[in-house]
């Protein structure tokens, strides 16, 4: 049992040494480094494993994935062989030993092989030195030796100018850089430095450099203890800081202050010098920029020292406010009147654009009272941008300051004219395109003297009053914007206001898409009661929001069932079309196109069928039957009445010419006619109608047969009607109906109509009261229609259409 155990753990043993004679090859040198462009020679020794069937004549050689030439292996002895490599040029590669056995290659042991060159004498030693704390030195090492290099940075003491080899320290490294740490520096002696580099192919040293510590000296960073204005002094900021602990003592000092303002790149810098015993250091930043905050960070240097410190962290301050110079931007809507006699003016305006900028607003200051009487100024305060006032029907004048802790900006001042001004109609004409990146808006003013204008700009569909942008613009009759301030495929409303100090004159205004699509949805079609060969289609106007650009016309589609399709063309005005030539008894399919520059859609469709007969077809049929049967009648009740005289007609006794029938038989046929004639006129009635119609019609557009509903000429300005094509879009012009809609829609728009006509009244007396002509030229024309009244309510537009 015992003896058993025995064998089994000498077996155990034994195969235990047999796995580890199949790695029993070796290849030596292992990992050699060589000098590049050497010879390099390796052996491989087999394993005893292989023999006897394998011996060193079975070994092959590989260099990477190439065999080595067979010339080039040398058998030593019955297990080891060696090959010989010249010329090894490889900075890394990879030799292998293989045999050969039987055709079968077995690898047997593989080593990396290296070549380079030796080392380089380090050169250009510096050395930066942390007082107390750190003392490090780089160096370069020249010549890329691709072997693994070992420096070691040596410090000498020197004495008048000698090396001394006491006091020797050394440091290792295996980069181009060491540190020594808690340097013992007697800071009375003086040091140099030196580099020894090695590898296995060589060793180089550099001289012995002498470096001074002082020179190399480099402080921590200092500390900011504060950046603060000085109450009562301006354009001032003082910054005080401390200096780090460990300096070298007795040198004297330099710091450098930077400082920059919030709104510049580049920074300015000022030089403090310190004696050295200083802990802290101040100075005073001048001519600093009002109401501004500043960043600064300080550094210092040893007078001695090539060494600056890093920038310490940096700290901001503002300076002392001034109060702000620039008037705010000021714009404002008026809505037309409630029934009180009051109104809301939406007051709004823009950030202070003075440069620098005025320090924190506080907030801005508003201040409103009637023209006439200053006494009863009102002021409010307010944080936001805008406000709304809920004022008369008087003229007011408003003002709005911006205040900081030092005060107040001076006042932007907008007059709210009275609400029943007239003013004349300075821009003659307004027209807006498109180029690749900007909107264009251009107008003519008929008064060159004046040189300011306001442009207002909004979605048409936009109802909040303080959704409006605008811009002032002097001395200059275009304004440019780029795109991307409008949205495509959205109608906006442009006005211009010519500006005279705080007053303003009546605006020209302009729609305008900047890109148009099609419209998003048709129009439904919808028809009359058809007749035998023509019917009435109608249809309404799509949407303002679907609509996507200026419609310009309707394209009315109509197919017999099993027929062609046809189409007819009309204006974008005209909302009903009489279709004419049409096959009675048919089922038709009739479907309307919007169509606007950027194309067309269709809307549902509508199927309706032609009658048979139509009115004038049935009086054809109906006249003889009522005719004979009216007849018939009188036949019959000549009979009754006068049976005899019928006797006698029938059967005459005495033939008596004296005696004729002519009394009686005009009265018959007079009744006959009159009969007839209330029939026809009946009838008549319907052709008459159409008649007038179609001769109202053909006044309207002689050219075409159409049905318009309304057509108003009436514009605002010229403008309106001559946009000129140029460039890539020119835009449509809005006309009174447009604007009359938009009234109906937007309250606020109503106030630009009343605010145009104060510049009669106020500014232009000589316009208005002497020459009532002159008024007239300039006011739009539905103005003239409303001549004495106030201003125009959504009644007259009423009426105005229905004209
Ligand atoms: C073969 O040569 C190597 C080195 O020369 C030697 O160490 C080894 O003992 C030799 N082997 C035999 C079997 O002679
Ligand atoms: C190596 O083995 C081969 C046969 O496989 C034999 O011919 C040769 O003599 C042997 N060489 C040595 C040195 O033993
Ligand atoms: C060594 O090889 C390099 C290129 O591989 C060649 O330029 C050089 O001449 C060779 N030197 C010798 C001594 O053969
Ligand atoms: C020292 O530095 C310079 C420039 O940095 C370089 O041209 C020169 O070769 C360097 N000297 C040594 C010995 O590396
Ligand atoms: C500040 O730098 C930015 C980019 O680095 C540059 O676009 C801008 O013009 C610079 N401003 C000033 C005032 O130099
Ligand atoms: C900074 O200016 C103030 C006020 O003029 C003065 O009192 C102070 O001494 C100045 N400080 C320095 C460091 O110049
Ligand atoms: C303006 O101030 C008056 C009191 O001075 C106040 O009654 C009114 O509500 C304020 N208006 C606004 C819009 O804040
Ligand atoms: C309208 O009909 C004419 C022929 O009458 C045809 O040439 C034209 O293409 C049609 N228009 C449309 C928009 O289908
Ligand atoms: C209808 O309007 C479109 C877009 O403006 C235009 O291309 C087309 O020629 C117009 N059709 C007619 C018949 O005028």
């Amino acid at each position: 049992m015992f003896s058993c155990l025995i064998w089994m753990f000498v077996l155990l043993c034994s195969s235990i040494a047999d796995e580890k004679s199949i790695r029993d090859a070796d290849i030596f040198p292992s990992s050699p480094e060589i000098e590049r462009g050497s010879t390099l020679k390796l052996f491989c020794v087999l394993g005893k494993h292989y023999t006897p069937h394998r011996n060193a004549s079975h070994i092959i050689w590989k260099l990477n994935h190439e065999l080595i030439a067979q010339e080039n292996y040398n058998i030593v002895n019955e297990t080891v062989s060696s090959v010989t490599i010249h010329n090894f040029t490889y900075s890394k590669a990879h030799v292998k030993c293989f045999t050969k056995y039987l055709g079968k290659k077995q690898l047997l042991v593989h080593t990396e092989v290296k070549s380079g060159f030796p080392p380089d004498t380090p050169g250009n030693i510096s050395c930066i030195y942390y007082f107390d704390t750190e003392l490090t030195c780089t160096w370069t090492s020249g010549r890329e030796t691709n072997l693994m290099t070992k420096y070691t940075l040596y410090r000498k003491m020197m004495r008048e100018g000698r090396v001394i080899l006491q006091n020797t320290v050394a440091c290792r490294s295996k980069t181009e850089s060491c540190s020594f740490y808690y340097p013992d520096t007697p800071y009375s002696s003086s040091f140099c430095f030196q580099v020894k580099a090695e590898n296995v192919l060589g060793e180089a040293s550099s001289d012995c450099v002498p470096i001074p510590l002082e020179r190399i000296e480099k402080f921590e960073p200092p500390e900011i203890l504060s950046v603060k204005k000085i109450a009562g002094i301006k354009q001032l900021l003082t910054v005080t800081w401390k200096m780090p602990e460990k300096i070298i003592p007795s040198q004297d000092l330099i710091c450098q202050v930077q400082y920059r303002n919030l709104y510049s790149n580049s920074s300015e810098f000022v030089t403090v010098p310190l004696s050295s015993g200083d802990r802290t250091g101040s100075c005073n930043l001048t001519s600093l920029w009002d109401s501004t905050e500043y960043s600064v960070a300080v550094r210092c240097i040893s007078a001695v020292s090539v060494f600056w410190s890093e920038w310490s962290r940096g700290k901001t301050a503002s300076t002392e406010e001034k109060a702000p110079s620039e008037k705010v931007d000021l714009w404002r809507v008026i809505e037309s009147s409630h029934s009180a006699g009051s109104r809301s003016v939406h007051l709004m305006w823009k950030p202070l654009n003075s440069f620098p900028p005025s320090g924190r607003i506080l907030g801005y200051k508003i201040q409103y009272f009637p023209e006439n009487n200053a006494a009863l100024k009102m002021t409010n305060i307010s944080t936001d941008k805008k406000i709304t006032l809920l004022l008369n029907e008087e003229a007011y004048l408003v003002s709005v300051t911006a205040y900081n802790s030092a005060g107040d900006s001076p006042e932007a001042i907008l007059r709210i004219p009275p609400a029943d001004e007239k003013t004349s109609q300075i821009i003659e004409t307004v027209r807006t395109f498109t180029t690749n990146e900007e909107v264009v808006v251009e107008w003519i003013a008929s008064e060159p003297e004046v040189t300011k204008y306001v442009v207002e700009w909004y979605e048409e569909l936009e109802t909040d009053p303080f959704g409006r942008s605008w811009q002032y613009v002097s001395d200059s009759t275009n304004w440019k914007t780029n795109k991307k301030n409008f949205k495509p495929f959205i109608c906006y409303n442009i006005l211009v206001y010519p500006s005279y100090g705080d007053k303003l004159a009546a605006p020209c205004s302009i729609q305008t898409y900047v890109q148009e699509k099609k419209p998003s949805e048709g129009p439904v079609a919808d028809t009359d009661i058809p007749g035998k060969n023509e019917v009435t289609v109608k249809w309404k106007e799509i949407s303002k929001d679907k609509r996507n650009g200026f419609i310009s016309n309707y394209t009315i589609f109509y197919k017999p069932e099993g027929g062609k399709e046809l189409n007819e063309t009309v204006n974008a005005d005209v909302l009903q079309y009489r279709l004419k030539s049409l096959q009675a008894n048919t089922q038709y399919t009739v479907y309307i196109m919007a169509s606007n520059n950027a194309g067309g859609t269709t809307g549902e469709p509508k199927t309706f069928k032609t009658l048979k007969f139509d009115k004038e077809d049935i009086i054809f049929i109906a006249l003889p039957v009522g005719l004979s049967m009216l007849f018939l009648l009188g036949l019959w009740i000549t009979c009754i009445l006068k049976k005899h005289a019928f006797k006698k007609v029938c059967w005459p006794d005495v033939p008596n010419p004296a005696e004729s029938i002519a009394v009686e038989w005009p009265l018959n046929t007079s009744m006959n006619n009159s009969f007839l004639k209330a029939v026809t006129s009946e009838a008549k009635t319907v052709d008459f109608e159409d008649d007038i119609r179609s001769q109202m019609r053909s006044a309207l557009i002689p050219a075409k047969e159409l049905l318009p509903i309304e057509t108003l000429e009436d514009d605002l300005c010229e403008s309106q009607q001559s946009s000129i094509k140029n460039e890539e879009n020119v835009n449509e012009v809005l006309k009174l109906e447009d604007f009359g809609e938009k009234v109906l829609f937007n309250p606020y728009l109503k106030n630009s109509v009343k605010t145009r006509e104060f510049i009669i009244s106020e500014s232009l007396p000589e316009h208005s009261k002497n020459e009532p002509q002159s008024q007239s030229t300039v006011l739009p024309p539905f103005q003239q229609n409303v001549t004495g009244q106030p201003y125009i309510t959504l009644d007259m537009f009423g009426l105005a259409t229905a004209h």
